[in-house]
């Protein structure tokens, strides 16, 4: 229950609502994350590596951004501070509405596990878990009782059509359905926006077209999807791209 206040505190779920029902309102116009002089900076010892250099960004509810270049420019730096995986060194950014600096580590975390899900190029499944626990296990976290996860999670494996392998451990299915497995653990906390690092960059061209469809399918229902992606074919997905060189944004 606890979750479902939160998300009704950072105004993304109704009061009204009480059931699982996905609310699928679309704010086109509405920016989800405005960034303004956003900046990170890693320390060597003594030299600065400045991994995100003074980014200025907004992007609007239901976006697709594609996040393109070259190795080393900071595409994964700056997720990770959308994602609120890691805090700017400088700079400021907008959720929602609301400046997160006004928020605490606990409270960045819980925001991030009402409100985001993560594809990544590598899976990052729990090797000895089932796909159904886990797709469960973020709701778990925010604190649902098990039953209520794994029916839910189920739910997931069906949109992503895995409902026959919900009991198959990672290393019992292959790439593509692990990177499934993984997109419906994105989806079940019924996020704001899907950050994707890399997602079919671990697949071969089938399984990554199998995947873009799906990524494209969650765009028309209105999710925000930013993706990191080396591949101009699967940049082509979005509905955005922007290029990143040394920590700036080279072109949007
Ligand atoms: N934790 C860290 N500590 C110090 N330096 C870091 C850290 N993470 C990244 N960097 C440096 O910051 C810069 C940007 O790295 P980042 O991982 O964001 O690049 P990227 O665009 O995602 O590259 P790739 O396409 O290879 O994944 C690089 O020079 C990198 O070496
Ligand atoms: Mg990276």
């Amino acid at each position: 229950m606890y979750y479902y206040i939160f998300r009704q505190i950072v105004g993304l779920e109704d009061y009204s609502r009480n059931t699982m029902t996905k609310h699928t309102t679309k704010e086109q116009d509405d920016p989800l994350i405005e960034v303004h002089k956003l900046t990170k900076t890693y320390w060597n010892g003594d030299i600065p590596i400045r991994a995100v250099r003074g980014v200025n960004l907004t992007i609007k509810e239901g976006d697709f951004i594609a996040l393109m270049g070259p190795s080393g420019s900071g595409k994964s730096t700056f997720m990770n501070l959308l994602a609120f995986l890691d805090a700017p060194s400088s700079g400021r950014y907008i959720f929602s509405g609301s400046d997160i600096k006004d928020f605490d580590d606990d409270y960045l975390a819980e925001l991030r596990n009402a409100v985001i899900g993560f594809v990544f190029q590598q899976f990052h499944l729990l090797p000895r878990t089932s796909a159904l626990d886990n797709v469960a296990l973020p709701m778990l976290y925010a604190g649902i009782r098990k039953r209520r996860a794994r029916e839910h999670a189920y739910e997931m494996l069906k949109k992503v059509g895995l409902e026959d392998r919900i009991y198959h451990k990672p290393n019992e299915l292959s790439g593509g359905q692990q990177q499934r497995v993984s997109i419906a653990r994105a989806l079940i906390n019924e996020p704001k926006v899907i950050f994707c690092d890399e997602p079919t960059g671990n697949l071969d061209s089938k399984t990554s077209i199998e995947i873009m469809d799906i990524l494209k399918k969650l765009h028309k229902e209105g999710k925000t999807l930013i993706m990191v992606t080396h591949e101009p074919h699967i940049a082509k997905y979005a509905s955005r791209t922007i290029y990143m060189k040394d920590g700036s944004i080279s072109q949007s």
